[in-house]
């Protein structure tokens, strides 16, 4: 039977992770696949994180199943973390949460659920986006389409564009956006730009899909959840796919969960029973060890506090290399402007040159980016900030 299979392309993100740790050069860069590092290129596990999985593991008496809606004291503290602790749609009774597999999970789990509620509808997503939104949303069955949205020449948003084309789409259409930190570009919306798709997207019936990994990562995390604190309290159906891999650090531990906010209690009920049917066809339960540990953290003031410290950090070293990297490129390629990456937020940033200049990077100076030429800024450090500019400065000639 298998033999009338055809070896696939590797996913371009996983296969540069192979690439990169395949190379043996000691000058190489890893700026693929979005994971956040220090100064010493390393990933370490939080603090807090650790902290609190020391007590997990101290109270943990049995390994037995949790259930398919996952740990609902994590369900709730993360649902306290993304709205805020009072917000309207909250204390009306309107949210169902269900944890998830990592955000890809959650983003699986919302797509099924829609194509139950709305089998035909079309889901929009920005061009570009994260490139494993397109198998995890059309693979639910949900057919795909694009809105603008990156503005190459200025590095921000093509705000009319966007708007021009939502403003054609059919009631019940579905839109997927990022809250923040925008994977792949780092171009977000401002407060007053979510504020007018706002009404567009209340004007057209338009279902908001929320895909939010980086809560904290950009400006902070109740001004990365703006967008969806706002969506939920002027809107009656909002449905929010988080991921705590980069802003707990438990990538592979695999945490997540989705929000789905309906125009009534009822309505919530009847989605999270179908949720609770999508899961278990799919994998039956979450993994338990990554939300037992943000549980912990969220529910303990002072672990609370040492996360918001160590977020914070990420978040402060993380815009303080978009700056370092605008002076070192600015030197070594005066022909270029590359101002719009302080401008930007989060991990990504498109470096902005073209496929052979990213495979000269890669095969000439071991630096490893994705062919659309996204750099994960989190990959840079003190030591190869300079290195990376020469090498960029002289690819472009
Ligand atoms: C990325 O965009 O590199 C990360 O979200 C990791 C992944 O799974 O692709």
């Amino acid at each position: 039977m298998f033999e009338r299979l055809h070896r696939l392309q590797t996913d371009p993100i996983l296969g540069l992770m192979a690439a990169f740790r395949a190379d043996t050069s000691p000058r190489k860069v890893d700026l693929g696949v979005g994971v956040y590092r220090d100064d010493h290129g390393e990933t370490p596990v939080l603090g807090c994180v650790r902290r609190a999985e020391e007590a997990v593991l101290a109270r943990q008496s049995t390994k037995s199943y949790v259930s398919s809606v996952g740990n609902v004291g994590f369900n709730q503290a993360m649902e306290r973390l993304v709205f805020g602790e009072s917000h309207a749609a909250l204390s009306s009774d309107r949210v169902r949460t269900i944890q998830a597999p990592g955000g890809c999970g959650a983003l699986r789990l919302g797509a099924e659920l829609i194509r139950n509620a709305w089998p035909d509808t079309v889901i929009h997503v920005s061009t570009p986006t994260w490139a494993n939104h397109v198998p995890l949303l059309s693979g639910a069955g949900l057919k795909l389409e694009r809105y603008p949205y990156y503005d190459p020449a200025s590095g921000g948003v093509r705000f009319e564009s966007m708007l021009a084309a939502l403003e054609t789409l059919p009631a019940h259409a579905v839109v997927l956006l990022h809250a923040s930190c925008h994977n792949p570009t780092g171009a977000d919306l401002s407060e007053a730009q979510w504020r007018e798709l706002l009404s567009v997207i209340r004007r057209r019936t338009l279902l908001p899909f929320i895909d939010m990994a980086y809560q904290g990562l950009g400006s902070g995390t109740a001004e990365d959840a703006f967008a969806i604190r706002l969506f939920c309290e002027e809107l009656p159906e909002v449905a929010v796919a988080v991921s705590c891999s980069k802003n707990f650090g438990l990538y592979r531990e695999r945490t997540g969960c989705l929000h789905v906010l309906s125009d009534s209690a009822k309505s919530g009920d009847a989605a999270l029973s179908h949720l609770v049917r999508i899961a278990r066809s799919l994998y039956s339960m979450p993994p338990d060890h990554g939300a037992a540990i943000v549980h912990e953290i969220l529910g303990n003031p002072a672990l609370w506090q040492e996360w918001t410290g160590e977020v914070g950090g990420m978040r402060a070293r993380l815009t303080g290399l978009r700056q370092e990297l605008v002076k070192h490129l600015g030197r070594a390629c005066p022909q270029r402007d590359f101002h719009f990456i302080a401008a930007q937020r989060g991990m990504f940033s498109f470096l902005g040159v073209d496929t052979a200049q990213v495979h000269a990077l890669r095969e000439r100076h071991h630096i490893y980016m994705t062919d659309d030429s996204r750099i994960n800024i989190g990959g840079l450090r003190a030591d190869n900030l300079e290195y990376f500019a020469q090498a960029v400065a002289q690819v472009l000639g």
